[in-house]
């Protein structure tokens, strides 16, 4: 059924929350435990429908899972296929990085390439040039792709292309090299915490990687892998969305259980704007609304996170004055610009910037999630618009935030989750 959030705008949020997992370290890593035949269990795991449609697509190919309990999953793939249907892949790209776990243990692989969404192509070229730098055999036929790594040797893989390099990319060669004879040494390799999350617990299951978290990593092929215990670091996408959400209502909101050094891009660009900062080891403050415009480009990690964009953009619409967003990694990712438009706001795009001239008043209005991180930033707007904003398409949202909706009223939010009948009349989905 159809949901929608309605969002009162003009109360000011404090208090605290706790980061959940990351949606984005989660998934390599549901995707690694097919590495082993050893059971592999995970915990602090986000309750995420990304997360759960992962597990499902580890059942389709044979791996024992479950879900003990909230945030702990165990996987045990015993006999697995090499084999991932398209009706699977589809509905989620990053489902892309079963294919090194799968090249990894099976040395074979055969997989429908994911389409594109609405932030931009979302091609894997780099990670096939990647896999037959390996030796790998690649073929792409109607939409699938087979890999036959029967004769793969570890090598020199270089990563990068022209947005920098590619994150599930580096993901699929490690994973693949784990098991892989020889050394792989990969060259303008991702350097997300979420790659380093994978790492460290690929070396909990036996495997020989360093370097991970510089721009270059080095695997040494063994014969095989164990299980483990690993615990999901925190989603720094989600702590910086909440810290949007206290900045932009002038409120004053700590995110527990985060690492800050996962942020420091974008807490230094949060401080250019105006925005009280502090942090300690694992939580950070951000208090007092943003009083100066400021240029942000978004790059590869450690630069600024494309996955904070649009969230910084609604933050931007408080500030008099020109504001730039420039995409240098989704130049398209301005599907958000338009939904906020609706409601106020001066935006001018052109090409991969965006222009925002700020301190416009800004009404609530229907509008229209499009993808996971537009979602928040359109809720995040909504909180300081006059009147009622009605965020339609929350399934965009449940793909990478847990409980988002309750979390915003815990610190003063006035923000439902309703059914989308509830939509006042000509508001309606289309
Ligand atoms: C990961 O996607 C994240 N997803 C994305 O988060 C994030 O936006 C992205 O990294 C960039 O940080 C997950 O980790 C599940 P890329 P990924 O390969 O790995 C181009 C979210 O909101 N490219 O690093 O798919 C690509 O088009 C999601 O949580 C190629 O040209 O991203 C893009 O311009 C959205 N060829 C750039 O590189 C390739 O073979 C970075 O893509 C691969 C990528």
């Amino acid at each position: 059924m159809l949901q929608v959030a309605r969002i009162r705008g003009g109360h000011v949020l404090k208090g605290t929350v706790r980061a959940a997992g990351s949606k984005n370290a989660s998934l390599p890593l549901l995707a690694a435990s097919l590495l082993t035949g050893e059971t592999v269990t995970l915990r602090n795991v986000p309750d995420l429908s990304d997360v759960r449609y992962m597990a499902e697509i580890l059942g389709h190919q044979g791996a024992i899972v479950a879900n003990p309990e909230p945030g702990v999953w165990t996987v045990r793939a015993e006999q697995i296929s090499h084999r991932t249907p398209y009706d699977l892949v589809r509905k989620m790209r990053a489902s892309v990085c079963l294919l090194g776990s799968l090249i990894g243990r099976l040395r074979q692989a055969e997989m429908a390439i994911p389409g594109g969404c609405v932030i931009g192509p979302r091609p894997i070229d780099l990670h096939l040039k990647g896999l037959e730098a390996l030796g790998c055999v690649v073929t792409v036929e109607a939409g699938v792709v087979q890999v036959d790594a029967s004769r793969a040797r570890g090598d020199m893989v270089f990563m990068g292309g022209p947005m920098g390099s590619t994150v599930l990319g580096t993901a699929n060669i490690v994973m693949a090299a784990t098991l892989t004879p020889g050394v792989t040494r990969i060259e303008c390799a991702a350097r997300e915490p979420e790659v380093v999350d994978l790492c460290t617990m690929l070396i909990q299951m036996g495997a020989k990687i360093r370097g991970h978290g510089t721009g270059i990593i080095e695997v040494e092929g063994v014969a095989s892998l164990h299980g483990c215990d690993h615990t999901v670091i925190a989603d720094r996408i989600e702590a910086g969305t909440y810290l949007v959400a206290g900045a932009i209502t002038g409120g004053d909101v700590t995110v527990t259980h985060c690492d800050p050094s996962h942020l420091t891009t974008f807490l230094d660009k949060l401080r250019e704007a105006g925005v009280q900062v502090e942090t300690g080891p694992d939580f950070i403050r951000a208090h007092g609304k943003p009083t100066q415009a400021v240029e942000i480009i978004t790059e590869p990690y450690p630069g600024f996170p494309t996955d904070l964009q649009a969230q910084f953009m609604a933050l931007q619409l408080l500030v008099d004055g020109r504001s730039t967003v420039t995409e240098k990694i989704y130049p398209a990712r301005f599907m958000h610009a338009a939904e906020l438009q609706r409601m106020g706001a001066e935006i001018a795009i052109d090409g991969a910037t965006a222009a925002i001239y700020g301190d416009r008043p800004l009404s609530g209005a229907p509008v229209m999630a499009s993808d996971l991180r537009a979602s928040a930033a359109l809720i995040l707007a909504a909180l300081i618009a006059k009147g009622e904003t009605w965020v339609q398409r929350l399934y965009h949202l449940d793909r990478g935030y847990e409980r988002f909706e309750e979390r915003l009223r815990s610190l003063g939010a006035d923000v439902e989750r309703l059914p989308a009948s509830d939509l006042p009349k000509g508001f309606a989905e289309d």
